[in-house]
C-alpha cells in the first residue's frame, strides 16, 4: 500500500506535500517523491528510503517552487525500491506526472502496446504505464485523456495526475483504493486518507469507485465513470490533528496501547442505554438473528484473531455455528452460503484488499454482510449491508493495538445482543455482563499502570531467537495475537500453538532456554495448560505465564515468570490479557532497536492482494 497526496492553491505546494506525506508514511516507506509545476514544466524530486531523505534533498519541499503538485510515499509492489521506481512518474514527453496507490493488473499488455508505439520506459513499475498511457491519449484535454486511460486500465488504483499544460489543475481517480478530496479556502487537496490534510481542513468528500475529481484552487468538480457530473457530500471529520500525533510519547504504538481504556469507553458506552445494547443504524432485527443458520467471520491478521476470540464467545453463549476464515482464503474457497448466512468482516482500515474481495464474494453468494471497521467512510464500511464502527480514533502504528481491542469490544456487544435476541441469556445475566464490561477500561488502566514489570520481563527475553506462545481455547486465540504482535515489530521468530497440540510435533523444537509464553487465563482449562507448561519446562523451556490474579499461585508453580491481570468474566478476559502481550512485544522490540511504528516490509493497510 502507498500514500498519495495532492495540493493546488495559492501557497507553495512543496512543504504542504511533504507535510502530507509525513502523515501518510505509515502506509509505506520504501521511497518518496513530489512533483510540482513551477510554470516552466513539471519538476520532480524523489528519493529511495524514508521520507527524511526526500526532505533532505528538497529542503522540506521548499526547493521545488510552485503552487500545485503531487506527493507519494511507496510500499513497493512492482519493481524493487529504487530512485527510478519511485513515484511520481513522468511521461516521456514530460507533460504528465502520476502518483499511484494500488496495482495495475494488465500493465504488461499496456506497456507492450505503448512500446510498440514508440514510448520509452525508464522504470519497472506498473504506474509508469498509467503515466505514459494518459500522455498517449492526451490531445489537450486532460480529463478526457484520463478517462480513456481508465477504460483501458484493469486493477485497483487511486491515481493523482497533473499536466504541464494546466499548472494549477490536478485530477484524482479512484478504483478500489481509498481516496478523499479535501476543501480549503482558495485551495484544495486529495489524499489517501484524511490524516494527510487534517492540519489544513476538516471538510472532506470520499470518492467512490470509478469517480474522477478535477481540482483547481477555487473548486472541485466530480464525474462518474461515464464523465457525467456528480455531486459529492461534504463531511466534517470529527477528530483533530492531535489524535493523529504522538502526544509526547516516544512511539505511536505505546501511545495507542495506553489509549485503549479511553478507546473502549468510546466504543462501548454509547451502545449501552438503560441496560440495553443499542446498535444504531443497523438492520439486524431479532427475527433475522434468530433465523441465522451460519456465521462467517472474515478478516486478515489481527482482525482475524479478533474473529477467533469471537467464535469461542458466540458459540459458547449464542449456540450458533461460527466459522472464522482468512479473507484471502475465503474468496477462493467456494464458501457455503445460504440466505440465512451472516458474514462479519472485521477490518481496522476498511481498505484491506483481501477483505474487500471477500465481502464482495459473500454478497454475491447471497450472505448478509456486517462490517466492524475503524475508518469512517472506508470501502468495507460503505459496501457492507451494515457497519458497526469502532471508535478507537486514528491508529497510526502499523502494529494494531487499540483497534484490535475495540474490535473485541464490539464482538462482545454483538455476542450479547445475539444471545438476548435468541433467548440465551436472561435480563439479569445481560445486566451482569454489561456491568462487568463497563469495568474493563478501569482494569485496563490498572494493567497499564504496572507496565514497568512487563518492561523488566522483556529485558529477560529480548535476545531470544524464537519465542512460542501456547494456550487453550480462547487463550489459544489470544496466543495468535500475542505471537503476531511480537514477530511483526521485533522480528523474533514466533509461533502460537494450541497447547494441546505441542506434543504432536512442535515440542521437538523446545530446547534449553527456549522461551514459551503460556497464556492461562481460563480457570476451566488451567490444569490442562499448566501440564503443557510443565511438558515444555521439562525440556528446558523458560516459561512466562500470562494469567489472572486468582490463578497466579497455580501459574507460579509451573512458570519462571508470571504476569497476572485482574479477574473478569471469561468472555472479557481477552481484552485484559492482550495488553501485557502488546506491552511485552513493544518493550522487546525497543530493546532490539527495531523501528516500532514502521516495521520493515509492512504497511498499515494492505490494499493489494
Ligand atoms: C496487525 O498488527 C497487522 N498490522 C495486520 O495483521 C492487520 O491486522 C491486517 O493487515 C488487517 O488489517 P485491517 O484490520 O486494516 O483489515
Amino acid at each position: 500500500m502507498c500514500g498519495i497526496v495532492g495540493y493546488t492553491g495559492t501557497r507553495q505546494a512543496g512543504p504542504i506535500l511533504i507535510g502530507g506525506l509525513e502523515k501518510l508514511e505509515y502506509r509505506g516507506y520504501d521511497s518518496a517523491g513530489i512533483s510540482i509545476n513551477d510554470g516552466n514544466g513539471i519538476k520532480i524530486a524523489k528519493a529511495l528510503g524514508r521520507l527524511a531523505m526526500l526532505e533532505g534533498i528538497t529542503d522540506g519541499g521548499r526547493k521545488l517552487r510552485g503552487t500545485a503538485g503531487l506527493g507519494h510515499t511507496r510500499w513497493a509492489t512492482h519493481g524493487r525500491p529504487s530512485d527510478a521506481n519511485s513515484h511520481p512518474h513522468l511521461s516521456q514527453t514530460g507533460r504528465i506526472a502520476v502518483v499511484h496507490n494500488g496495482i495495475i493488473e494488465n500493465y504488461r499488455v499496456l506497456k507492450e502496446m505503448l512500446i510498440n508505439r514508440g514510448r520509452v520506459f525508464v522504470s519497472e513499475t506498473d504506474t509508469e504505464v498509467a503515466t505514459q498511457l494518459i500522455d498517449f491519449y492526451y490531445e489537450g484535454d486532460l480529463l478526457r485523456a484520463v478517462h480513456r486511460a481508465m477504460n483501458d486500465i484493469e486493477g485497483a488504483y487511486a491515481l493523482g495526475i497533473m499536466c504541464a499544460d494546466d499548472p494549477d489543475t490536478l485530477i484524482a481517480v479512484r478504483k478500489q483504493a481509498p481516496l478523499i478530496v479535501a476543501y480549503g479556502e482558495g485551495e484544495n487537496y486529495f489524499a489517501s486518507d484524511v490524516t494527510a490534510v487534517l492540519e489544513h481542513t476538516k471538510r472532506v468528500s470520499y470518492l467512490s469507485d470509478g469517480e474522477i475529481a478535477v481540482l483547481t484552487p477555487g473548486e472541485v468538480k466530480f464525474y462518474d465513470s461515464f464523465l457525467q457530473p456528480v455531486e459529492k457530500q461534504v463531511e466534517i471529520i470529527d477528530w483533530d490533528v492531535s489524535a493523529a500525533e504522538k502526544g509526547g510519547y516516544e512511539h505511536f504504538m505505546i501511545k495507542e496501547i495506553l489509549e485503549q481504556p479511553r478507546a473502549l469507553r468510546d466504543t462501548v458506552s454509547p451502545r449501552i442505554r438503560d441496560g440495553k445494547i443499542v446498535f444504531e443504524g443497523i438492520e439486524l432485527d431479532a427475527d433475522y438473528i434468530r433465523g441465522i443458520d451460519w456465521i462467517y467471520i472474515v478478516a486478515c491478521g489481527s482482525s482475524y484473531h479478533v474473529g477467533v476470540v469471537a467464535k469461542y464467545n458466540i458459540e459458547r453463549i449464542v449456540r450458533k455455528p461460527v466459522q472464522v476464515v482468512l479473507a484471502s482464503e475465503f474468496r477462493y474457497s467456494e464458501p457455503l452460503v445460504t440466505g440465512n448466512t451472516l458474514a462479519i468482516m472485521i477490518s481496522q482500515s476498511g481498505e484491506t484488499a483481501d477483505t474487500i474481495a471477500a465481502l464482495r464474494e459473500a454478497k454475491r453468494l447471497g450472505a448478509r454482510t456486517l462490517a466492524i471497521v475503524n475508518v469512517v467512510g472506508s470501502t468495507i464500511a460503505r459496501e457492507a449491508d451494515d457497519v458497526l464502527y469502532t471508535w478507537a480514533g486514528p491508529e497510526i502504528a502499523v502494529a494494531t493495538t487499540k483497534a484490535y481491542s475495540t474490535q473485541l469490544a464490539v464482538t462482545y456487544l454483538l455476542t450479547l445482543y445475539f444471545a438476548e435476541c435468541c433467548g440465551r441469556i436472561t435480563e439479569s445475566e445481560l445486566a451482569a455482563y454489561l456491568e462487568e464490561l463497563n469495568r474493563i477500561p478501569d482494569k485496563l488502566e490498572e494493567i497499564c499502570s504496572k507496565r514497568e514489570h512487563v518492561q523488566y520481563l522483556a529485558s529477560l527475553y529480548f535476545s531470544a531467537d524464537n519465542i512460542f506462545f501456547i494456550g487453550r481455547n480462547i487463550d489459544y486465540a489470544l496466543s495468535l495475537e500475542g505471537s503476531l504482535k511480537l514477530k511483526e515489530i521485533s522480528y523474533i521468530c514466533s509461533e502460537a500453538y494450541a497447547a494441546g497440540e505441542l506434543k504432536h510435533g512442535t515440542i521437538s523444537l523446545i530446547e534449553d532456554d527456549t522461551p514459551v509464553v503460556a497464556v492461562m487465563t481460563s480457570r476451566r482449562l488451567m490444569e490442562k495448560t499448566a501440564s503443557n507448561a510443565e511438558e515444555v519446562k521439562a525440556r528446558g523451556a523458560r516459561v512466562l505465564a500470562v494469567t489472572t490474579e486468582s490463578l497466579r499461585k497455580e501459574a507460579e508453580r509451573v512458570a519462571d515468570n508470571v504476569i497476572a491481570i485482574p479477574d473478569s468474566s471469561d468472555m472479557f478476559l481477552p481484552s485484559l490479557a492482550i495488553v501485557p502481550m502488546q506491552l511485552f512485544s513493544y518493550y522487546v522490540a525497543v530493546s532490539r532497536g527495531c523501528n516500532i511504528d514502521k516495521p520493515r516490509n509492512l504497511a498499515k493497510s494492505v490494499t493489494v492482494e
